[in-house]
């Protein structure tokens, strides 16, 4: 396939001419008059050199250039300068082109810098198929998955880990977006120095401000030294913004500060602060919405959603349940020392149909689970009892307003919770608790060491079994057969 090349200029003479040219090199030819229309050429054709006028209208060549090596990073980019123009020369190099030409364009210079620019352009390739066929060896670490959608999650990975362009990564909760994240931070060449990362929505805003941008001592009751914010604890390096879409405005206007200029000032602080960090963001907010409906800035949200990678919901991708079921049975079997070896056909059927609006999270959590009850060396259907099936219809999903999962109804239980905390790093231990939440704990746990045998669980915590289901109700725990067996008990 013949290399293709964009010659943007908003002079169609000199087009033209360069354009003669490169076509009886053999290069397929594409022309714009102006930046946008650049544009619009390189969202939808695979460009391999774009050569611009430095000079245009609409667009100037320098701005078009870095919108080029944040979206397209493996694109060539040649500035055309005017003659002699040295100035222009070193700022379109120290900006990221690959050449520059001056006007007016010799020929014989203008055949052999596309053709190098050609040369580079597949050397970073073979470069990328190098890296993909290691990580195909080994995996993206962690990232479980071989659906065509999470090839497509892969392959943006490798194009634009290597680069420092700003990643927006959206999905809904569950799917994976922290450890993309990750991925990103680890296969680029940032990977030795820090990896930060933040919940925007967790935070009220005098207290994520500090987190970001640090404090001078004194900035505030309680500032009483300085502290470093997570932008320069991670220069050099990455910082994910998790939940972007929840920083408030003014928090907005400081971030987008920070995107531009690379500049901030600690919270009481007057002198601006460089920094060089690679920000990825992360989002299940229809961002979209919150622009119009005022909440998030229309310029930042340009600003962050350059590179977007779309991660698909796990309903969108049940292909890949199977490997991540046997995945998480070989996790908890030996983390909760139990030697589950695999799990059969019925059961597995069952969890390729699941509804999975809480996606992976939900789906390990439903694993951790059926392995701490399994009784069999192989996970059956009842290991994923009736109570938890009845989750599987969209009704029975119910969403925890804090950790904001999907978790089956019955499923609920601090023992449940627990395990999905720790596999963040957290500890939950007693101390600070009320007696009534260490008394949910306590039964939320015998419940799932019983296999949610009612009666057992009262016998092993020593009440009775009326006082055990007149808890059970206070804390929404009971479901509809439950409440027959109470009947009928
Ligand atoms: N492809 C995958 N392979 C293996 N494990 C995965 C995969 N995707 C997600 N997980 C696991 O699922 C859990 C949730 O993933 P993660 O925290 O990255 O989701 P998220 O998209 O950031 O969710 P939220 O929006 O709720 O923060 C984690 O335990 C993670 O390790
Ligand atoms: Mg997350």
């Amino acid at each position: 396939m013949p290399s293709k090349i964009l010659v943007v200029d908003d002079d169609s003479a000199s087009i033209e001419a360069a354009s003669e040219v490169l076509e009886r090199e053999g290069y397929d030819l594409f022309a714009a008059s102006g930046g946008r229309e650049a544009l619009e050429t390189l969202a939808a054709e695979d460009i391999d050199v774009v050569i611009t006028d430095e000079k245009m209208p609409d667009l100037s060549g320098i701005d078009l250039l870095k919108h080029i090596k944040d979206n397209y990073p493996y694109t060539q980019v040649i500035i055309l300068t005017g003659y002699g123009s040295i100035d222009s020369a070193v700022q379109a190099t120290k900006a990221g082109a690959d050449g520059y030409l001056e006007k007016p364009i010799q020929i014989n210079i203008l055949r052999q810098t596309t053709k190098n620019a050609l040369e580079k352009r597949s050397l970073f390739l073979q470069n990328v198929n190098l890296r993909e066929q290691l990580d195909d060896k080994f995996g993206f670490a962690n990232i479980i998955g071989t659906s065509k959608p999470m090839q497509e999650v892969f392959r943006m990975i490798r194009l634009v880990a290597p680069t420092n362009a700003t990643v927006l990564i959206r999905g809904e909760s569950g799917v994976g977006k922290e450890l993309i994240a990750n991925a990103i931070h680890n296969h680029s060449r940032r990977k030795d120095k820090p990896y930060r990362t933040i919940n925007c929505g967790a935070l009220y805003r005098e207290l994520l401000e500090s987190e970001l941008f640090g404090h001078e001592r004194g900035a505030f009751t309680g500032a009483t030294t300085r502290k470093l914010g997570l932008f320069e604890q991670a220069n050099g390096g990455t910082l994910l913004l998790d939940e972007v879409g929840e920083m408030g405005p003014e928090t907005q206007v400081k971030f987008l500060r920070v995107l531009e200029g690379q500049e901030f000032t600690r919270l009481g602080g007057d002198k601006p602060i460089k920094t060089d960090v690679r920000i990825i963001a992360a989002t299940n907010a229809d961002l979209e919405g919150a622009v119009r409906n005022g909440k998030f800035r229309n310029d930042l949200y340009h600003r962050i959603n350059r590179f977007p990678i779309r991660v698909p919901p796990l309903r969108e991708r049940r292909e890949d349940i199977p490997l991540l079921v046997s995945a998480f049975i070989k996790e908890f079997s030996r983390e909760h020392e139990r030697s589950i070896s695999g799990i059969n056909p019925q059961a597995m059927e069952y969890l390729k149909n699941g509804a999975w609006d809480g996606n992976i999270r939900e789906l390990r959590n439903v694993i951790e689970t059926a392995i701490i009850l399994a009784q069999a060396e192989t996970l059956e259907l009842g290991d994923f009892s009736s109570e938890f099936q009845t989750s599987f219809t969209d009704s029975e999903i119910v969403s925890d307003p804090h950790t904001q999962m999907g978790i089956p109804v019955g499923l609920d239980t601090p023992a449940n919770q627990e395990s999905s905390v720790d596999t963040d790093g957290e500890q939950v231990g007693t101390v600070g608790m009320t007696m009534e939440e260490i008394e949910k704990e306590a039964i939320g746990k015998t419940l799932a060491e019983t296999g949610n045998n009612k009666k057992r669980t009262a016998e092993m915590l020593g009440i009775g079994l009326r006082t055990l289901y007149r808890k059970l109700e206070s804390y929404g725990w009971l479901n509809k057969s439950d409440q027959e067996d109470n009947l009928s008990d």
